[in-house]
Formats: structure tokens, sequence, C-alpha cells
């Protein structure tokens, strides 16, 4: 008996159970031919199994990443499947921004987009035949909606889909913030006091996950309806101060800028570690934490993975990767599940196979998923469940 030996990268490819039937059939249907995609999204072992999709249906693709969280394992696997990467592991926004130009360069016919960087470096310097794109999150969808008259275009938001909403941001998000405290501190969660500031999809599934590790929850929300909606799921929803001043471990997902600053060191309780889980750095203000004259001392872990600010009056705090997004930070970075992102990912090509093949219009500048998209996942995802 033969014994492979095989990547993380393979591994996922194996269990992304709808990209492959999705593969299989874009063999055979080829939508991109003749058409190339740019793309802007996280690069780990998940986004390699939608790009190979893509370049199954006939597509060149020109990869880009997101700030901080491009795996070079993965980079290097696309390259040798020449595929043409224009990404570096980088936390530095003007770099982030010069590679995402360079996609745009060879301007793509279709974009698929993650936090708007694409959609919105498109519209400093337009150029014909655009036929529109995806994009993929809560927090690009706040980005491009108010260009929605300039873009005036295709962009379909699979972070609107239902599917994606609880598959992931729900269920995976939650699990993958509880696992990413885990390894990066190897902390215990039992009896601590945890705050989530944000009760959407994501913001629910974190105080989830935490309130089933034996932590003590509660949630801050700025919507009194959601706030509501945690209250009656039994989480606590006090006022912020004394959420951030009783916490053990804060965990930001709201999508907005400066949820915590510096402002809040007085208040943060020694010994506290904060992790943000929304797709932008900026809900946790690292650098003005980092550079406040209350700092003493600072001790960065893992390449930054921690950093430890020791403030004059004796107490400490730790914060994840610098403010960056945490799942998919620090050593062995595994972000959400393989089924969620095969959900999302479905989507992603089924959507991008649609503004392809002309089943779209500029009407449809940032909006959902088209229902029967979402069906059509749905079903192929229990018809897979039920074999
Ligand atoms: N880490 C991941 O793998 C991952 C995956 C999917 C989405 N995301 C990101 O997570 C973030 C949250 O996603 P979502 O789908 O739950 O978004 P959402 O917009 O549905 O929910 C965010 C909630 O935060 C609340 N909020 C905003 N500012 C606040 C503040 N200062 N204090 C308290 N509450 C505040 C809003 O009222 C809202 O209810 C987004 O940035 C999204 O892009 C991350």
């Amino acid at each position: 008996m033969d014994t492979r030996s095989r990547s993380r990268i393979e591994w996922v490819a194996d269990h992304c159970a709808l990209l492959s039937q999705i593969t299989d059939e874009f063999r055979q249907t080829r939508p991109f031919d003749r058409l190339t995609i740019g793309t802007g999204i996280h690069l780990e072992p998940k986004t390699v199994a939608l790009l190979m999709t893509l370049r199954a249906g006939g597509a060149e693709v020109i990869a880009s990443g997101n700030l901080s969280s491009t795996q070079p394992d993965s980079v290097e696997y696309l390259r040798a499947a020449g595929v043409r990467v224009e990404a570096e592991q980088t936390t530095d926004p003007a770099l982030h921004t010069a590679l995402l130009g360079r996609v745009l360069e060879a301007q793509p016919d279709l974009l698929l987009d993650n936090g708007g960087d694409l959609f919105a470096l498109y519209l400093e310097a337009p150029y014909p035949g655009l036929r529109g794109g995806t994009e993929e999150t809560t927090s690009g969808r706040m980005r491009l909606e108010p260009l929605r008259e300039q873009l005036s275009m295709p962009i379909l938001v699979i972070n609107d889909s239902p599917i994606k909403q609880f598959g992931e941001n729900r269920h995976a998000v939650g699990q993958s913030m509880f696992e990413t405290y885990m390894r990066l501190t190897n902390r215990s969660t039992n009896g601590k006091r945890v705050t989530v500031f944000g009760y959407g999809p994501c913001g629910e599934g974190v105080a989830t996950c935490f309130r089933h590790a034996f932590a003590q929850v509660s949630v801050c929300e700025a919507d009194p309806v959601r706030r509501l909606e945690a209250h009656l799921d039994g989480f606590m929803t006090p006022a912020t101060d004394a959420a951030i001043a009783s916490a053990d471990i804060i965990v930001t997902e709201t999508g907005a800028v400066d949820v915590l600053t510096a402002d809040h060191l007085g208040l943060i309780k020694d010994g506290a570690i904060l992790l943000n889980g929304g797709h932008f750095p900026g809900e946790i203000d690292f650098a003005g934490m980092a550079g406040s004259a209350e700092v003493e001392q600072r001790d960065e872990f893992e390449n930054g993975a921690l950093t430890t600010l020791q403030l004059k009056d004796g107490r400490r705090l730790t914060i994840a990767a610098a403010g960056h997004m945490a799942n998919l930070a620090g050593p062995r970075p595994l972000g959400n599940s393989i089924e969620a992102m095969d959900f999302g990912f479905a989507l992603q090509a089924r959507c991008l196979e649609r503004i392809a093949t002309g089943g779209t219009d500029a009407s449809d500048c940032v909006v959902p998923v088209p229902r029967d998209i979402d069906e059509g996942v749905a079903n192929a995802y229990l018809d897979l469940r039920s074999g």
C-alpha cells in the first residue's frame, strides 16, 4: 500500500464538496472562456479551491489578497498552477493598494472583491469592459453602497445571502474566533468574563461559542433591537463601560471603526485579551493604544500574533494580531471551517457565472445573491449530505 504525503491545501480541496461539483460542471460549460477575473480576497487554502474552480471554468485569474492574511504556501501553490498572483503577506496599506493596482492594470472583465478594495480602486481609474463582479463581506457592502451610482454595474453581495449569514457568519466565525483565542493564547475560557461587541450574525456566533465554552458572556450592541435579541438569547447587555471594565476577553465583530481606543485604556481590566474578528483592523485602534502615553512597555509574541501592553499603573492588556482580523492571523491560521467557506465560495462561483453569462444588468448593483442561486446551493449541499 502506498502512503502519500499531502498538503493542507489538498485536504481543503478534498472537502470543498460544493466547489468540487461546480468544478466538474464548469469543465464542461466553460462560463469564463476568454474572460479575466481579478480577485482580492484572503489568499488561504479555501480561496485556492475557489480560484481553481474559476480556472476550470475557463477564466484567466489574477489574484491578490487582503491586508495581513496572505499565506505564502497558498501563493506558491497558485503560482505553480499557473495563476498570476500579486500578493504579499503585509499589514502595510500602501503596499496592499499597490498590489491591488497591479490586478486592475490587467483590466479584468470581472472582479471578485472582499472589503470593497478592488471596486473602490477601480473608480479612481476606470477602464472599459468591466462587466461587474462580487463582493464577499458586510464591510465591503457598507463601503460600496454609497458608490452605487458611480459603479453602475452588476455587483452581487455574497454576504447578503442567508446561506452566507447563517452558514459562515453565525455558525463558523464564532467557532473560528474561539479556536483562534485558544490557538494564540493557550488560555482557558472557563468562568472568564467575555464581552462581544456587535450582535450581528458574527457577534451572535462568537457570543454563543464562548458561552458553550463555559464563559460568562456580555454583549455590547449599538442597535437596541439587536441588543434586545441578545438579551432574549440570555446574554448580559450591560452599559459599554461596565462591559469593558469587567471583561477578561473582548471580541469586536461590528464592521465599525474605533470600537476600542486609547480612551478605553483606563477601563480595561488587568490581564484582558482583545481580539478583532471584523474585516478591517480599525475596530481596535491598536496604533492609538500602543502609542498612548499610558503605555510603558510593549512585548510582542510570535511576530506580533500577540502584543502585550504594560501600562504605567501596572495593568497589562494583550491585543491579538495588532487588531487585524485574528482568525486568519498568527501561527497556523485556519480561518473559518471548510464547509462554511465552501458555501460562500459556491455562491461566489455561481454569481460570477451569472454575470459572465449575461444574467444580470446595471440595476443589480450591490444587491444580494439572486434567490435561485441560494436555492441551488442549498439543494446541492443537502443532496450531498443525504447521500
Ligand atoms: N472573521 C471572519 O472570518 C469574518 C467572516 C465574516 C464576516 N466578518 C466581518 O465581521 C464583521 C461583522 O459581520 P456581521 O455580518 O455580524 O455584521 P452586521 O453588520 O450584521 O453586524 C454588526 C453589528 O455591530 C453593531 N455595531 C456597530 N458598531 C458598534 C459599536 N461601536 N458597538 C457595538 N455594536 C456596534 C451593529 O449595530 C450591528 O448589529 C464585519 O466586519 C464582517 O465583514 C468576519
